[in-house]
């Protein structure tokens, strides 16, 4: 059966640099959207993540404050992401479910991923997330690794 998540056995992010993010940034109170990606207070973890993961990339912390519908992720200025590489710290709830379909949004599979872990999750296939219990917060540090012309 296909894998729509891999977990790799990369280095944990140093717990201080999550909580000094957590802290900073107070989670996002303002989000506009339930399913917000920041760059902000993000600049010792991407400091890190490029000394320790991957110097070509770009860091952020994605933040979900409900449920999210499936989807594909957007493209961006490297074109349509087929997978993107995510540090999970907080589920959102006990048992959350990363859910994927296929384009007739027939179920496929789902995944209750593990925190601090690495893994690598597609994202040209349809994914929802189902399961964040009210008032909490599922939050993630997450990249695309590029291949060098990417970046030139
Ligand atoms: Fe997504």
């Amino acid at each position: 059966m296909n894998e729509y998540i891999r977990y790799l056995n990369l280095p944990k992010i140093p717990s201080s640099l999550l909580e000094d993010f957590k802290t900073n940034s107070q989670l996002c109170p303002h989000m506009t959207s339930p399913f917000f990606k920041t760059g902000e207070h993000c600049d010792e973890i991407t400091k890190w993540c490029q000394q320790n993961i991957s110097a070509d990339s770009f860091y952020g912390v994605q933040i979900m404050d409900a449920n999210v519908s499936p989807h594909k992720d957007q493209a961006n200025y490297a074109g349509i992401p087929e997978s993107k590489l995510v540090y999970l710290v907080d589920p959102g709830g006990d048992s959350v479910k990363t859910v994927f379909w296929d384009n007739n949004e027939k179920f496929l599979k789902y995944y209750v991923i593990k925190p601090f872990r690495w893994h690598l999750i597609q994202v040209n296939v349809l994914h929802s997330v189902s399961g964040i219990e009210p008032g909490n917060k599922r939050w993630a540090v997450t990249t695309q690794i590029f291949h060098q012309e990417n970046n030139e």
